[in-house]
């Protein structure tokens, strides 16, 4: 089959596309078709090893797995003997942050880690369903929103912040949108109430209150947006932050709520990808979710994909379509 190949760390360049076997699943793995993938951040994160701890995850010294790839859509072409949830001839799709080998032909995983595909989604749309929703919803899930709170999201276009537009609008909260000025309609039409151009306006001298503030694309800081805050509210960030303190002022900022103003900061630890992936298969199913697809790239063009996506200005997500007109061995 063809894959990308990835074997030592580094830029985009150090990818190639290769012929090798295809795999076979174990006992409690399907073996997948894969039909379109994604490049995401996560895949860009894991590729170069940075932040370093990634390693820890993806292999110390280098790749643990020969194939990048987090997300996938695809049909099950077999199943291992153990597998009960699901079949040949299923159309699913997924995420594991640890990697999933997807950007090839032909994938292996664990039955719990795809979910069976809503009728009538494409496998392009499906493959970028799950990255950016899973991390936005474990920012939303770290705090008590009520519905009609207001809540303020940076970085609205990205991966993350798309998904939590819709996510957060899903569940009948008023979000406030920042965004590059050609990105408003988009963004508006994800379900923002409200709009901040960026490029014309600092959002952090916004005037109103906000319950909850998320800055999904990680260019502000808890200090810049502590007087967006309401008592008792919090701020959330995706990056690590100057000296990382958004590790830090997450231990710090609870225990010293009086000089704060009772307001924290929470760092957006990301866990349980299956109640991700159920939650928004179902927002899928009832019309409330939909992945915002940028550009897509064939498999052939995966190093032009990964350039594309480093460059930071992505909306939503990039697909990698997937032939299979080859003959296979
Ligand atoms: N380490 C990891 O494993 C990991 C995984 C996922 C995400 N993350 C981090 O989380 C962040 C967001 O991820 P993502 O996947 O959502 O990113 P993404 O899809 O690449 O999107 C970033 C978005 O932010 C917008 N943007 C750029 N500058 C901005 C600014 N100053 N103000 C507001 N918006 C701005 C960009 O559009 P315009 O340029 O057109 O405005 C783009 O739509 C990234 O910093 C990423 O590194 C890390």
């Amino acid at each position: 089959m063809k894959a990308v190949i990835w074997t030592r760390y580094g830029p985009p360049d150090l990818l190639r596309l290769a012929e090798v076997k295809k795999p076979t699943p174990r006992d409690d793995e399907l073996l997948i078709q894969v039909q379109a993938a994604t490049v995401n951040r996560t895949d860009c994160a894991s590729i170069r090893a940075k932040p370093f701890f990634m390693r820890l995850v993806t292999g110390v010294f280098k790749p643990k797995k020969q194939i990048p790839g987090t997300e996938f859509a695809g049909v099950v072409e077999a199943v291992g003997k153990e597998v009960t949830s699901l079949k040949a001839g299923d159309k699913v799709f997924g995420f594991d942050d640890k990697g999933t080998e997807s950007q090839a032909q032909y994938m292996t995983i664990h039955e719990e880690s795809a979910i069976s595909m809503p009728e009538d989604l494409s496998y392009r749309e499906a493959a970028g369903c799950f990255e950016g929703a899973h991390y936005a919803y474990n920012f939303i899930n770290k705090v008590a929103l009520k519905k009609g709170q207001s809540v303020l999201v940076n970085g609205a276009t990205g991966a993350i912040g798309s998904a939590a537009v819709q996510l957060l609008n899903s569940f009948g909260i008023r979000v406030t949108a920042v965004c590059a000025t050609e990105s408003i309609a988009l963004v508006k039409s994800l379900g923002a109430e409200k709009v901040i151009d960026y490029k014309k306006e600092d959002f952090t001298r916004d005037e109103n209150k906000y319950a909850f503030v998320f800055d999904t694309v990680g260019k502000s800081s808890f200090f810049k947006c502590r007087h967006l805050l309401q008592p008792g509210g919090a701020y959330i960030s995706s990056d690590l932050g100057y000296m990382a303190q958004n590790i830090f002022l997450p231990l710090i900022t609870p225990l010293i709520r009086p000089l704060t103003g009772n307001k924290i900061t929470i760092f957006p630890n990301p866990v349980n990808i299956r109640g991700s992936m159920l939650l928004v298969r179902e927002l899928i199913e009832q019309g409330k979710f939909k992945a915002v697809i940028d550009r897509e790239f064939p498999l052939e063009q995966i190093i032009e994909a990964y350039k594309y996506v480093e460059k930071g200005h992505k909306k939503g997500n990039v697909v990698i379509t997937i032939g299979h007109n080859a003959p296979e061995k």
